[in-house]
């Protein structure tokens, strides 16, 4: 491996993290990129913690090892389940200069600019809404002065992961779990997409969101955050190789993956295959 190259790590269960990806390389293209889709064990939104923190640690290992000192989780249940660990255990150990970070804190400090009302969805995981993570992170930035709901869509990302986000199947999920959450509360004003394959399927969320409900995607707020910590952190800045390279890799085929993954990107691709 080539001694200078030290790409920025984008690590998901699937296809979801790609949404995170392209934000980022928008805002940030002067930078390299690995992107790891672990498409062959996802979901993993139904996964125990011990299984999610351990697939976890395996791709971040193998990120670590191809040259990346900085990896983000562009997934909301690993973020949920695997972070901390990760960062508390397995990093002291192998080497105290890599980070690793997720995309739940980043998004959850942006809530209180966009509710009204204070009262706020989460649509997440059956793992990110049982993990609580947001609620618990919500309620301590705003001092619990925000209402927050969950609703688990544990079928929304084999929907996504299979190819099946345009159609009746998509559109009856999709308004099933909409419909449950503003039972719950019909007074949120503000939904935030806690999973990042979500936003694949946003032409069904639009069609049964309510007009007025604002819909929060977490790209632009993981890639701006993302922004911020390279400011404030100039010892990984200085780290991070900058020649716009862009890599893919997916445990599953990569004949599979690249075809699916460009139309997500919206440019030609090729992936590798990786074991973990
Ligand atoms: N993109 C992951 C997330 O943000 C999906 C998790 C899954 O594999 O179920 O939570």
């Amino acid at each position: 491996m080539e001694q200078n190259y030290h790409p920025i790590g984008v690590f998901d269960s699937g296809y979801g993290g790609l949404t995170i990806l392209k934000s980022m390389r928008e805002r940030l293209p002067q930078y390299d990129y690995i992107y790891l889709g672990d498409n062959a064990r996802t979901p993993y939104g139904s996964r125990s913690y011990d299984v999610v923190y351990e697939y976890t640690r395996q791709a971040v290992m193998k990120l670590f090892s191809m040259g990346c000192q900085l990896v983000i989780l562009a997934c909301n249940t690993a973020s949920a389940k695997a972070l901390r660990t990760i960062q508390q255990n397995d990093l002291p150990l192998f080497d105290p200069s890599r980070r690793v970070l997720g995309v739940i804190r980043p998004s959850v400090e942006k809530i209180p600019q966009f509710t009204k009302s204070g009262h706020v969805g989460v649509l997440g995981t059956t793992g990110t809404v049982l993990s609580e993570s947001y609620p618990m992170e919500i309620a301590k930035i705003t001092d619990h002065r925000l209402i927050v709901t969950q609703e688990a869509c544990p079928m929304w990302v084999p929907l996504v992961e299979n190819d099946e986000t345009n159609n009746p199947a998509a559109d009856y999920f999709v308004q099933k779990n909409l419909g449950h959450l503003f039972s719950h509360d019909p007074g949120i004003d503000t939904v935030i997409l806690g999973c990042t394959h979500y936003p694949l399927l946003i032409t069904a969320i639009r069609k049964f969101l309510p007009a007025n409900v604002t819909l929060v995607e977490q790209g632009p707020i993981v890639a701006e955050s993302l922004a911020d910590y390279l400011i404030r952190h100039p010892e990984m800045e200085i780290k991070c190789s900058k020649q716009g390279l862009l890599r893919f890799l997916t445990t599953e085929s990569a004949e599979n993956f690249a075809p699916r993954a460009s139309l997500f990107l919206g440019q030609p691709l090729t992936a590798e295959k990786v074991i973990l």
